[in-house]
């Protein structure tokens, strides 16, 4: 089965004339991991962040498919084109779930199902959304670290990307109010365009904001929106896979009038990302201009996906999978946990996360584990592999990067292979201590 390509890390010169922004899109140095652990399947990769082949609902996506395609009228439908902003049923029902999950009834919630847009995975509303607000030069505050994926896109676009502190409650408000103060001192308030936050089960440390934390975010946000509103985007990408305990109500519970937090989820975790659907409910005076973008690009995401979706969610299908989903990482997690107790020497501590994908090791100091440290090599001749922490951290121009961390993900390796390559990982770590 083929499940990637090789990729030899090196961005071939064009004899294309690039644009400046081809130019300047960053490489993302984890298909290099990836596509490392497809190349030699002896290797147990802790580093890819996909989910469980395991646990895509297959024969769930088979049935949903036949009776779509066995009704005409809707089996048309779906394989027409769709319109720009997404199938009008999913998003009320999507507003609807976001309400649930907060707590409240739909009519309680900010916003409506008109300024909720499905998008082709959420990445590409993260996309659409700096698109819309970053202009070379403009700030984007972020947790430090935070997710690559989409840090590396705003440095692409010219971004100054800024990184605040975490502790084990998610995002330091302190940390962020004086960033913002200082900001504003320099006079550089008004370059702030976008506050970026994984409120979740964080990628890449497994840190969640903790509910107490959120008020205060919100306000120190719409206490330096001075000239302009911040945008807050609120990356809830990890929500629905909680283990532990209820997730905190979002940030957007705390933006009654819906002013500044754009709230993303996406089908990929709690489902399937080859479905490659995301949505997010967005302040209603950024809606034309996101769906212009959008329309002027796609004029609409995959319309089958949404219609297949709709069905999963209206027929308790989704809900059952995502609780499945929670028994099966749960149990990943604990057998992860549970092999670093085991193995790891002293000196390494890690995050201890209620949901995600994801556990962040903190090695002592002295050990490098970057691509070109010795870690590296000797985790590769072992035949585990890790993402070196300091991919995980945004370009800040006024920040080190640490290098004696990794981010581990018990996602894709079933529970034996996550027991040997937290094993072998160790044993790398022990020629290092
Ligand atoms: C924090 C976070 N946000 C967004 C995404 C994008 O996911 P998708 O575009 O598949 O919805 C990911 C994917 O790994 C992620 O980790």
């Amino acid at each position: 089965m083929i499940r990637g390509r090789r990729y030899d890390g090196n961005v071939k010169p064009s004899v294309f004339a690039l644009s400046h922004r081809a130019r300047s899109a960053a490489d993302q140095p984890i298909s290099y991991l990836m596509a490392e652990a497809v190349a030699n399947p002896r290797l147990i990769s802790l580093a890819a962040g996909l989910v469980d082949y395991d646990a895509l609902p297959v024969d769930e996506t088979a049935e949903l498919l036949r009776d779509l395609l066995a009704d005409t009228d809707r089996a048309q439908t779906a394989l027409q084109y769709g319109t720009t902003e997404g199938f009008i049923e999913l998003r009320q029902t999507l507003f609807q779930h976001l309400a649930a999950q907060d707590g409240v009834d739909p009519e309680a919630m900010p916003g409506s199902p008109e300024s909720l847009l499905v998008t082709t995975g959420s990445q590409q509303l993260l996309h659409l959304l700096a698109d819309l607000l970053i202009d070379p030069g403009d700030i984007v505050i972020t947790a430090w670290p935070s997710y690559f994926v989409f840090t590396g896109a705003l440095t692409a676009f010219g971004a100054e990307v800024r990184g605040v502190d975490l502790d084990e409650h998610g995002v330091i408000p302190e940390q962020l109010d004086a960033l913002l103060a200082a900001l504003q001192r320099e006079g550089r308030l008004d370059r702030v365009k976008v506050v970026y936050l994984v409120t979740y089960h964080q990628n890449p440390t497994g840190l969640t904001l903790a509910a107490e934390r959120k008020p205060a975010v919100m306000d120190i946000v719409k206490r330096y929106s001075i000239r302009h509103r911040i945008l807050v985007i609120e990356d809830a990408a990890y929500r629905e896979l909680t283990y532990e305990g209820e997730p905190p109500p979002s940030l957007l519970r705390h933006d009654p009038e819906h002013q500044h937090v754009a709230l993303l989820q996406t089908f990929s975790k709690p489902f399937s990302p080859g479905l490659k659907t995301g949505y997010g409910l967005l302040p209603r005076e950024l809606v034309d201009a996101a769906v212009m973008l959008k329309g002027g690009r796609d004029f609409g995401s995959n319309n089958l996906s949404q219609h297949l979706l709709l069905r999963a969610m209206q027929t308790g299908v989704f809900a059952r999978h995502v609780e499945r989903l929670r028994r099966t990482y749960a149990r990943k997690r604990d057998v992860m946990l549970d092999a670093l107790e085991t193995h790891m020497p002293d000196g390494v501590t890690w995050t201890r996360p209620g949901g995600g994908l994801y556990v962040w090791l903190r090695l002592p100091e002295s050990i490098d584990t970057s691509r070109g440290g010795p870690l590296f090599q000797r985790k590769l001749s072992l035949g585990v592999l890790g993402v070196p922490g300091a991919y995980c951290y945004p370009n800040d121009p006024t920040r080190t990067p640490p290098t004696h961390e990794m981010r581990l993900s018990f996602g894709v390796p079933g529970e034996a292979d996550i027991r040997e390559g937290v094993r072998r990982l160790a044993e790398a770590v022990k020629t290092h201590v």
